[in-house]
């Protein structure tokens, strides 16, 4: 990673701290993940070689840039929805300061509407990180738009059990994924599409 992103991250991830620590209004908040977990996510994105990644809540955009850094490096792209307008800005502006706007598609929209238009087996990896008690609602989008053998990866299974519990039932009792919970940052619930292996 390049000095002048490793600078823009260090940046965000202050601005995050202060700025959640300074407003209990959730909207308000920056809600990153930790550096931890941008870390994983590349070597995630890095070693399955995850050309095309949807991320599901851009907030300011601190996790896309990880996401689009790894990307980047592999040819890939991500593309990163967030639904509120404030904070699809305040993302546009991070890009627009990183070096990786061309790697970076922005869609403001909600996530249930941009997934229910989205193709069959258009991601290879797929970062949840937004309204827990909404994802069951999406999984049958979700799990249609993963191709076989593409990632889901969940933020927040650890930090929020009960809130993102019936989703990773759900996902569980599910035969054509398997999964995994990795203790890193907030808890990162891993499921994996299987792949047809007579296709
Ligand atoms: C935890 S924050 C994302 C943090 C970001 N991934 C990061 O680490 O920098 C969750 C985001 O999801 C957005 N969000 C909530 N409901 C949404 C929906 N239905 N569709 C798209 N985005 C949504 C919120 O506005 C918020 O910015």
């Amino acid at each position: 990673m390049d000095s002048s992103l490793q600078n823009l991250l260090s940046e965000l991830e202050q601005f995050g701290e202060e700025n959640d620590q300074g407003t209990s209004e959730r909207s308000q908040r920056m809600l990153n993940i930790t550096r931890d977990t941008g870390e994983f996510l590349a070597v995630l994105i890095r070693a399955t070689l995850a050309r095309q990644v949807l991320e599901i809540g851009t907030s300011n955009g601190y996790s896309t840039l990880w996401l689009a850094d790894a990307c980047n490096a592999i040819g890939g792209k991500v593309t990163t929805v967030e639904l509120s307008e404030h904070k699809y800005n305040l993302a546009a502006e991070n890009f627009k300061r990183s070096n990786l706007s061309s790697t970076i598609r922005q869609v403001q929209e909600n996530a249930a509407d941009f997934l229910s238009k989205s193709d069959e087996g258009a991601y290879d990896l797929i970062f949840l990180d937004s309204e827990r008690v909404e994802y069951p609602g999406w999984w049958p989008d979700l799990k249609r738009v993963i191709r076989p053998g593409g990632l889901l990866v969940a933020d927040n299974a650890l930090s929020h059990p009960e809130e993102i519990k019936a989703f990773i039932l759900m996902v569980e009792a599910d035969p054509d994924f398997t999964t995994s919970l990795v203790p890193v940052g907030k808890g990162e619930f891993l499921a994996t599409r299987s792949i047809d292996k007579n296709s």
